[in-house]
This record gives C-alpha cells, structure tokens and sequence, in this order.
C-alpha cells in the first residue's frame, strides 16, 4: 500500500517557498512595569520584588512584573472578601450585564491580546487569532447567559447560592483562554475571585485585568496576583472557598495534600497522555490531519493532545508515510507569522524536559523521525518529531512530553486498542478514528477518558463540558457541569 505514496524521484517532496507575513505588533503597548490587580487597581507588591517576562522566540525582555507574596496574596483574597457580598445580592441580570461587557471587551481588542499572547507565549497568531482568543470570549458570553437562570440550570437541586471567594491557579499554554474558563463561571454565579496566572505568560491576564478595570467591574470582584509556584501556594493556603487548578500533576496533588480536611472546595485539571486510535477502516488523509493536529497544535503543550498514537497494523505503513510527508510541510518558527504551524517551545524549562524525554526515547530503543527544517537562532525551539517501534514501557509511551513529539505503536484488534489507550495513569482525552458509528460507540464506552473525540481532534466549545480521570483530575470545566463547582445549594457546600 505504500507505494501508492513513494515518488518516482525518491526525495523529498518539493519545499514551498513562502514569504513571511509576520502581523505587526503595533497594536501592543507594553508598560515597562505591571503591579498586582487587588481592589480594583494596579498596585505596587508588599514584596518589593519584580521579575522579568521574555518572549520565548526571542528572548527578549518584554516587561516587569510584581511576584506576589503571601501578604499580597492576602491582600488580594481580602478583596475579593470584601467586594463578595455586594457582589451576591446584585440582580443576576445586572451581574450579566458585566459578564458580557468582558466578552464584547475581548472581541473589541482581538487582535491586541492574539498578538501579546503570541509574543508572550510562542504561540503561532493564527491560533491565538482563530482559537485562543475567540474562545476566551465565547467563554464569558456562554456563561454570562446563565447568570440570571440558575435557578433552572439545576432542577430539584434547590436554591443555587455563590460558594464565594474562588483562587483560580492557571498554566502557560492557554494564558487567556484557561483565565477566561476560571472566570466566566465563577463571575456568572456569583463568586468573586483571586486568578494567578503562571509565570512565564502573565501580560494577557494582565490586560484581561485593564479590560475588567474599563468594563467597570466592583472593584474586588475579580484579582490578579503573579508570581511562580509560591504565589500558587499561597493562594492554595489562603482564606478562599474554593481552589481551582490546572496545571501538572505533580503540582496538583501537592494541591490535593494541602487542601485536604480544610473544607477547601476543589478542582482538578492535570497531565494526559491520550490515544488517537486509527482504525483500518478510517479515512487516512483526514486522519492524518486530525493526528497532526492533535499533536503539533499549540507545540504539543496540550492537556489533552493526541501523543500517542495507535495505528491498526494493515494501515501502518501508509500512515506512516502520510505523516512523515505532512511533517515535511509544517512551518516552524516566527509566532508572529501568519504562515507559521509551530512556534516557540513556551520556556527554557518546558524545552530541557521535551529534550530529556526525547533522549530516553533514543536511548530506550524507539526510532526518531524530525523533518529537515531551519531554526531561528534564538528563542526556545524543537523540531516535530514522530517515534516508531514504540513500546508501552517507554517513558515516551508513558509520561506527558508536553512538546511536539508524537509516539506511534501499532494494535490489531479493538480490545487491544482499548486495552493500550487505557494503559496509563491519565484519563483526560483519546480519539477515535473509523468509518463505522457502532465502532466509535464501542469504543466511546470503554476509553477512559473524560473527552473522547470521533475522526476529529482538540475540538472546544464553551457548552461541552472538559476534564479528566484519574491522574487527569476530577472536576469539569465548561458548560453546566462547569457551573455546578461554582454553587452550593440550600446551604449544602458539597
Ligand atoms: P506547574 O503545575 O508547576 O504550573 C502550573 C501553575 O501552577 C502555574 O501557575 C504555577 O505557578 C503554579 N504552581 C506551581 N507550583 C505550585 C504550588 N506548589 N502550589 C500552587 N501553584 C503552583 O507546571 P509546570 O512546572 O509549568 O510544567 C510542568 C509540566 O506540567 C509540563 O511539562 C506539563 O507536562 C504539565 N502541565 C500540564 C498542564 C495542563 O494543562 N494540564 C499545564 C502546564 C503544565
Ligand atoms: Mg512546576
């Protein structure tokens, strides 16, 4: 079968030439210096510290921002606290009204947060043009349509009521997309909060607090204190109602551990390793784009995304060769160009872990395939790599690489097919791909996985509800089942 695909001349297909088209970043204006977001307004840190933030595909300085500690981070709950009761008795009505202020806000300034996104995180423009930032807003006007109907969200439940002061601990692969996922709900139903966004991506929360600021939200209602992994801490250890989390595993079970026995509500959004499983019977050429897509979109520094691969045995080679060919097309480099596919790896730390896994890749037998493709010089950068002769034991078989390195194994029957994708501590996501609706079914039922996607990949909508199993996590975000971890009913915090 695969000679269908191999060309006469035997070389690699012909390269595209394209003219770079990188999207002005005029639209931005950076302060030098970003204070913390308490009360309503920018304010210096207690801490008297400040860190830099770089763009990861140059490098370079992009501004300052406060690192918050234990004392800022309380004077940031206290806010919140504050703002909390006047906040609760607001009509719903009213309180929509705020909620989608935020979201036309996010659409009126688009493309300033697509390209500070872009230039903070190394994400290609065309996804924080055409997801991140689309999404972000979709979040806030989906939520914002609940906050006056809550009481028919959850029929028989009895009177929903705000669970309170929310401390919302997000990651650097979806900056302004996970903000808007903590916020929309826990603003629609009433909650104020305290959101610490992780250190490397901090300027999008930062201008997501100016668009709260100029959407005049009560000053409290919603906070924004940066800082690392000891500004998260804090927050996990200050007077909140509840923490909501996504991030690593490590860092969520310490999460877990702190939380315990504190009456804290919590949430969990973790790693995953997830199966995409292409049967015999399903259509290649939309697999292959659909396996691409589920692996080197936002460089693999995906949650959810596609990293293991099973291949039914007939289809192997032909799928192999597609993918090997599809590769040879991505664009790697510049966030900022229109034209890119892949850009920069998000820090110099998430870079040394892809290499490491990589290496124990290599080392542990499995083979290597990276297109030929030139890399800026400086900035964070890897190659879309694939790795054949993969086996479960491997440590690319089984820990989350969180980069743009796919791991190929092949099965011969659905059971087996079931069996390898549920062979891991994580549980978040898997696909399916097969021409038959029975088979999808089948499978649907057996994976676990909280989100099972059928010949498609990385597919969101505010209305459909995300989250893991397992080692992925418990809670879910997005949707009613997004709510519901925002409300207590009749007094019964649960
Ligand atoms: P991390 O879990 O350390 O960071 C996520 C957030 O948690 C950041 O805001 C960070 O400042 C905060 N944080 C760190 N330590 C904390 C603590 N002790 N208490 C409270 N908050 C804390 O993730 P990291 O180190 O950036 O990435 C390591 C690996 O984690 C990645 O290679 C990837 O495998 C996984 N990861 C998974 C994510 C997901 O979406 N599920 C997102 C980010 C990372
Ligand atoms: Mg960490």
């Amino acid at each position: 079968m695969s000679e269908a695909i191999e060309r006469p001349s035997g070389g690699a297909p012909p390269a595209w030439e394209y003219a770079s088209a990188p999207e002005s970043t005029d639209v931005v204006r950076l302060e030098d210096r970003y204070g913390l977001f308490i009360g309503g307004e920018f304010v210096e840190p207690k801490s008297g510290r400040w860190y830099p933030t770089i763009s990861p595909s140059t490098e370079e300085t992009l501004a300052e921002v406060a690192e918050a500690d234990a004392a800022d981070v309380a004077r940031a709950v206290d806010a919140a606290r504050d703002a909390a009761p006047a906040w609760q008795r607001l009509a719903p009505a009213e309180r929509a009204k705020y909620v989608f202020r935020i979201a036309r806000q996010l659409q009126e300034r688009a493309r300033e947060l697509a390209v500070l996104e872009s230039m903070n995180g190394g994400k290609p423009i065309k996804e924080s043009r055409d997801l991140d930032v689309p999404l972000a807003a979709a979040h806030f006007f989906y939520y914002a349509g609940w906050a006056d109907k809550l009481e028919y969200a959850f029929p028989g439940r009895g009177t929903p009521e705000p669970v309170g002061v929310a401390g919302q601990i997000i990651p650097w692969n979806f900056p302004l997309l996970m903000a808007a996922w903590k916020l929309a709900p826990a603003l629609a139903a009433g909650n104020t909060a305290v959101l610490k966004p992780a250190e490397t991506t901090p300027l999008t929360a930062l201008l997501l607090a100016q668009v709260i600021q100029e959407a005049e939200l009560p000053p409290g209602v919603v906070n924004v204190v940066t800082g690392a992994g000891e500004t998260g801490a804090a927050l996990v250890d200050a007077s909140v109602d509840k923490i909501a989390f996504t991030g690593s595993t490590e860092v969520g079970k310490a999460i877990r551990r702190a939380t315990a026995g504190s009456g804290k509500r919590l949430s969990l959004e973790l790693g995953g390793k997830a199966a995409n499983i292409v049967f015999e019977d399903a259509p290649l050429d939309q697999a292959v784009e659909g396996v691409i897509n589920g692996i080197f979109f936002n460089q693999g520094h995906v949650c959810c995304a596609g990293s293991r691969l099973l291949v039914q045995e007939p289809v192997f080679d032909v799928l192999l060769a597609k993918l090997k060919d599809r590769l040879q097309t991505l664009r790697v480099g510049d966030p900022l160009d229109k034209n890119t596919d892949v850009g920069a790896i998000n820090s110099k730390a998430q870079l040394d872990k892809i290499e490491e896994l990589v290496e124990s890749g290599v080392d542990e037998g499995a083979e290597i395939y990276q297109p030929e493709c030139e890399l800026p010089e400086r900035g964070f950068w890897f190659r879309p790599t694939l790795f054949t002769g993969v086996v479960q034991s491997h440590r690319i078989a089984r820990e989350e690489i969180f980069g743009p390195v796919l791991s190929i194994l092949t099965f011969r029957t659905p059971d087996e097919a079931i069996e390898k994708a549920n062979n891991t501590p994580y549980g978040l996501s898997a696909g399916v791909w097969t021409e038959k609706g029975s088979r999808i079914l089948h499978m649907a039922q057996r994976l676990r996985a909280g989100v099972v996607w059928a010949n498609t990949f990385n597919r969101f909508d505010p209305t459909s509800p995300f989250g893991g199993y397992k080692e992925s996590g418990f809670g879910r975000e997005g949707g009613l089942h997004g709510l519901e971890p925002y409300l207590s009913f009749d007094g019964n915090h649960r």
